[in-house]
C-alpha cells in the first residue's frame, strides 16, 4: 500500500486524519464532501469562507461518524476578547457541538498568552479540543517546532503554503521538523491558485498540470502529514482523491511539476508573499 492511503496522527491529539483534508472556501456540494469521507477524508476545514454546503455535509457526517471526524474552524481575529463569540457562532450556524481544532489563521508572530487562555476558556467550555494555527511566516514554524518539543507550545498542527512554485519550506522548515514529539504539518495552495492547471501560464511547449499531481507533488514530501484542497465540485472532489491512490510522484514527474514551478515563479510574482520568498528555492532555481 502506498503511504497515501495511510493515516497520519497529528500531533498527540490522538486523532488520525487522512493525507488530504478539504477546505470549505470553493463550496463543493455538500453530498459531494460526504462521499468524499466515504473515501477516507476525514479533515474538514471549515476556513476562509464558512460556506453552508460544508456546514452542512459535517452535520451529516456527525450524526453518524463524529468520532472519526476532525473537525477544524479558523479565525483570523487579531482581537482573542472577540473569538469566543465567534466560535460560539460558528458552532450555532453549523449546528455543531463542538470543533477539534480552533485555527488561527494567518499569524504572522507569536500569538499572546490572551490567544491561550481564550483557548483554554473555550477547551473547558467543551467547545474546541485543540489548537492549531497558520502563517505566512515560514521563518515562525521553526520557532513553534522548537517550542512545541520543549512542550511549550499548544499549537498540535501548523499550516503554511507549499507547492511547486513555492519551495521556501524545503530550506526554512522541513529541515527542522522532528522525527518525533512534532505537531502536524498540513500544507496548502497545493495548485497555487490554480496557476500550475493553466495552460496560458506554462512555458513554451509544456502541457498543463492536473490537480492531482499538485496534490502528489506536496504529499510527496515525508515532512508534510496533510495537504488541504479545495474542490469546488463534484469533480474535483474525485480528483483529489485519485491522488491518494496514484501514490507519490515518479522522478520524472517530479522533475517536470519542478520545472513548470520554476517558471511560473519567475513569471507571475505571488500577489501576496510569504515572509521568506525572497530567497526561495525557486527563485535559486529560476535563476540558473
Ligand atoms: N489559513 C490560511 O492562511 C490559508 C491560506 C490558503 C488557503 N487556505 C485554505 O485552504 C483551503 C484549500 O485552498 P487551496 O487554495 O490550497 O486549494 P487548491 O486545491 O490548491 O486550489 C483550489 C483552486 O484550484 C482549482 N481546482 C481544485 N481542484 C481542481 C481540479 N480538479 N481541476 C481544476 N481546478 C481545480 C479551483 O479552481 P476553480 O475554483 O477555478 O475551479 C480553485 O481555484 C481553502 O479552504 C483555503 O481557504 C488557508
Amino acid at each position: 500500500m502506498n503511504d497515501f492511503l495511510e493515516r497520519r496522527e497529528l500531533g498527540r491529539t490522538g486523532m488520525h486524519s487522512c493525507r488530504l483534508g478539504i477546505g470549505s472556501t470553493f463550496d463543493a456540494p455538500a453530498e459531494a464532501i460526504e462521499e468524499a469521507f466515504d473515501h477516507g477524508i476525514n479533515y474538514l476545514y471549515w476556513g476562509s469562507i464558512r460556506q453552508p454546503e460544508f456546514a452542512r455535509a459535517m452535520v451529516n457526517l456527525s450524526k453518524m461518524h463524529r468520532d472519526e471526524l476532525i473537525l477544524t474552524v479558523q479565525t483570523y481575529s487579531d482581537d482573542p476578547g472577540s473569538i469566543e463569540a465567534e466560535v460560539e457562532a460558528a458552532l450555532k450556524t453549523a449546528g455543531l457541538e463542538n470543533f477539534d481544532f480552533l485555527l488561527l489563521g494567518n499569524r504572522m508572530e507569536k500569538p499572546s498568552d490572551a490567544y491561550i487562555e481564550l483557548f483554554e476558556r473555550l477547551r473547558e467550555q467543551g467547545k474546541v479540543r485543540f489548537m492549531s494555527l497558520s502563517s505566512h511566516n515560514r521563518p515562525l514554524i521553526p520557532e513553534l517546532l522548537a517550542d512545541y518539543e520543549q512542550d511549550h507550545s499548544p499549537y498540535e498542527l501548523l499550516m503554511f503554503r507549499y507547492n511547486a512554485v513555492h519551495r521556501g519550506a524545503e530550506k526554512d522548515v522541513f529541515p527542522f521538523v522532528p522525527e518525533t514529539s512534532r505537531p502536524a504539518i498540513i500544507t496548502y495552495t497545493a495548485t497555487r491558485w490554480g496557476h500550475l492547471l493553466d495552460a496560458s501560464k506554462m512555458p513554451p511547449g509544456e502541457k498543463p498540470l492536473n490537480a492531482r499531481d499538485c496534490y502528489r507533488y506536496s504529499l510527496s514530501h515525508p515532512a508534510i502529514d496533510m495537504v488541504v484542497c479545495g474542490p469546488a465540485n463534484h469533480d474535483q472532489i474525485k480528483e483529489a482523491i485519485s491522488a491518494l491512490k496514484a501514490g507519490p510522484l515518479e522522478p520524472d514527474e517530479r522533475e517536470q511539476i519542478e520545472r513548470i514551478g520554476a517558471y511560473i515563479y519567475k513569471q507571475y510574482a505571488p500577489q501576496y508573499a510569504d515572509r521568506g520568498d525572497d530567497e526561495d528555492v525557486s527563485a535559486g532555481l529560476a535563476a540558473q
